[in-house]
């Protein structure tokens, strides 16, 4: 088969057939394709896109790339999450046991921080003792013992995704939906569940800063998992401003146990609620998605879901009395408070930049610092929260003194108007 062919076809708005598209990839992988002709294919389906069956067979091929998750032996149905990043996304923490308390179980692969978002991998291993790096045979097990697991995705899922993203990045040609769609979708299917819900996020703090791109990335992800006969909703969910109040690894935990507990901010516990409805929908244990939401809400309020978590620490190596005692999480050297020194409503928060100076902090991989369990932000003022001179609009912490600047930036982030509405955490469903 030849590569110029398949590249002149999609260059000239052509469809590629399943054959041409996996002779692509695995020959990239392999290094039988070359970087520029890979190149010039993915600057081709940047201008001419994919059609859904084309974005399948790409999908797939990634998928196939490297190892794919066996969870057969598994009963039930098996139900993934997936967020496309945020800043103070906790939501995992929350889900996965909470959906697991309800005998949906729950097999999750998950990431490290990246760019301004972080990771849930690094936000559990915050907790003295944790390990998320399980070999596939413990994570299979823990999920047939407990219902639930939450392991780091090793190099061996999608290794053709790394590869083509690396590529991607350096050409320009991330901006693509169907792409994206088979970089993110190769992923989850290689994690080997049968359902799938998607947090789409938008706002600038997310991937997607404008809503209609994220309804078309949403689109294109239920359509494409669909396709691979699984099982897949999606929702479209605010990053204007960052989610909750802790940005962070440690401090992330200890406020999605407070939402575990049944209390946490309003717009994570939302979240949460949402997501895990859907989950436990898909999961077949309820009839509808309203049904899920009562049922997440009753698992959340008798400490179900809470005594989920707590086996989910234990049985990854963690110390489960950080739930009862989270003074027992890595506490920060230095804390220093941003203080606001004018008077007005918060209309706009820089959610991106908050995202990066947590990182810059130490929360997540700038330069090359390991990552501090301690470091973060911790929000105190949200969008249409009124200010006065001398309130306290968010406290740094670090492992490091922090310097001035880094002050300076984090009360820039807040910016203050006459009136500001306090935006909805929710935009929409996809079927
Ligand atoms: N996240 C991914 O995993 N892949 C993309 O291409 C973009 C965001």
């Amino acid at each position: 088969m030849l590569v110029y062919e398949i590249i002149r076809k999609k260059l000239d708005g052509e469809r590629n057939t399943p054959e041409e598209i996996r002779h692509l990839v695995t020959g990239f992988v392999c290094g039988e394709v070359s970087p520029e002709q890979m190149a010039a294919w993915l600057a081709a389906v940047y201008i001419r896109g994919l059609s859904d069956e084309e974005t399948w067979w790409l999908t797939e091929a990634m998928a196939k790339s490297g190892r794919i998750m066996d969870l057969s032996t598994i009963d039930g149905i098996k139900v993934d999450k997936h967020s496309t990043g945020g800043v103070g996304d906790k939501v995992s923490i929350v889900v996965v046991p909470l959906v697991a308390s309800a005998d949906v179980p729950v097999a999750k692969l998950t990431g490290r921080a990246l760019g301004h978002t972080g990771g849930t991998a690094d936000k559990l291993e915050s907790i003295p003792g944790m390990r998320l790096n399980l070999s596939e045979e413990e994570f299979i097990s823990q999920v047939k013992r407990i219902g639930c697991a939450i392991a780091v995705a090793t190099e061996d899922i999608a290794p053709a995704d790394k590869k083509i993203y690396a590529l991607r990045d350096k050409t320009a040609t991330i901006a693509s939906v169907p792409l994206i769609v088979s970089s993110i979708l190769s992923k989850k299917l290689a994690g080997g569940a049968d359902a799938f819900v998607f947090d789409v996020k938008f706002g600038d703090g997310a991937f997607m800063r404008r809503l209609e791109d994220a309804r078309t990335l949403a689109e294109g992800l239920v359509r494409t998992a669909k396709l691979a006969g699984k099982k897949a909703v999606a929702v479209l969910s605010s990053m204007e401003q960052p989610l909750g109040h802790a940005i962070g690894n440690a401090v992330e935990v200890a406020e999605a146990i407070e939402v575990l507990k049944g209390s946490g901010p309003e717009d994570v516990r939302e979240l949460c609620i949402t997501i895990s409805a859907l989950m436990l929908w898909l999961g077949g244990v309820v009839t509808n998605p309203d049904e899920g939401r009562s049922k997440a809400m009753e698992l959340l309020s008798s400490g179900t879901a809470l005594e989920k978590f707590r086996q989910l620490v234990a049985a990854q190596g963690g110390d489960p009395k950080i739930v009862d005692e989270p003074f027992r999480l890595p506490q920060p050297l230095h804390k220093v408070e941003v203080v606001a020194d004018s008077t007005g409503t918060i209309v706009r928060i820089a959610t991106r930049q908050l995202g990066l100076i947590a990182g810059q902090l130490g929360a997540g991989r700038m330069g090359l610092k390991e990552v501090n369990p301690t470091a973060g932000i911790v929000v105190l003022k949200k969008v249409g929260d009124h200010v006065n001179p001398g309130e306290v609009l968010a406290i740094l912490q670090s492992s490091e003194p922090i310097d001035g600047e880094i002050v300076a930036k984090v009360k820039a982030s807040f910016v203050f108007g006459e009136s500001g509405e306090k935006p909805p955490i929710l935009a929409g469903f996809i079927q």
